[in-house]
């Protein structure tokens, strides 16, 4: 690939919204379009609603989650091909939240991002560590052990986004600093080179408490190719402001 990945500003609105929440979109998209690219993960009963408002507009549509099978007896699951039935193009995998909740281990992370990709779909595989993790001086050892449990061999800069959300500042108001940022982007993203052919091309997004007021400087790091936006992308008056600080940066 010889341009630079195509920026991209994902929003997981995580077990938040209704069909009411759908008036955000409307907004979003009475603005201009944005050379970058822009996502909202919805919860799953949102999802067809969302696609059907955006109706081809600039707003792509994912989930938060899918099964590693196509169907079955998994009750209260989301399956891949389900997801791509209702429009959605992309779907969050491995995010702390499921790894807390649902006791998700990096092999099953794995697994669900193969079945995203042979559904068709752009997988976005979550890494991040801890306070204690970081406390601890294990933050890149951590990164590197979630990347190549999590990441499997099948992903493509074209099917895959990375995003790196320390568990500490998802919903805290707290963000690393920018130095360690840069460090964490720097060591997954030589990870990716080392491994996969194009890993220079696969797309690096930051979250954990990314504002209207931290965007533009977040955006700015080495190797941060967008947000993994959760509390912040559920207003159009805020997330509005950050697909802006993106599309302003180099
Ligand atoms: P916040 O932006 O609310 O900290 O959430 C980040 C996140 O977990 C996105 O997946």
């Amino acid at each position: 690939m010889d341009m630079a990945p195509r920026k991209l500003a994902a929003g997981n609105w995580k077990m938040n919204g209704s069909l009411a929440a759908l008036a955000e979109i409307d907004s979003l998209l009475g603005g201009d379009e944005p050379d970058c690219e822009v996502l909202i993960c919805p919860p799953a009963t949102l999802i067809h609603p969302m696609v059907a408002r955006i109706a081809g507009g600039w707003i792509a549509v994912g989930g938060q989650d899918c099964h590693a099978r196509d169907s079955g007896a998994h009750t209260g699951d989301v399956s891949a091909p389900q997801l791509v039935d209702v429009g959605a193009d992309y779907v969050i995998v491995g995010h702390s939240e499921r790894r807390t909740d649902h006791a998700e281990d990096d092999a099953s992370v794995a697994a669900k991002a193969v079945a995203a990709h042979e559904a068709g779909l752009t997988s976005v595989i979550c890494v991040g560590e801890t306070e204690a993790q970081r406390d601890g001086d294990q933050t890149l050892k951590v990164i590197a052990r979630q990347l190549a449990g999590s990441v499997p061999d099948c992903a493509t800069a074209d099917n895959t986004v990375i995003a790196y959300e320390p568990v500490w500042a998802i919903g805290t108001g707290r963000t690393p600093t920018t130095e360690q940022i840069a460090e964490v982007h720097a060591a997954m993203r030589q990870a990716l080179v080392t491994r996969f052919g194009d890993g220079d091309a696969f797309r690096l997004l930051y979250g954990g408490s990314v504002k209207p007021g931290n965007a533009a400087e977040i955006f700015a790091i080495p190797h941060v190719d967008g947000a993994l936006v959760g509390g912040a992308s559920l207003m159009a008056a805020d997330f509005g402001p950050i697909i802006s600080a993106l599309n302003a940066a180099d």
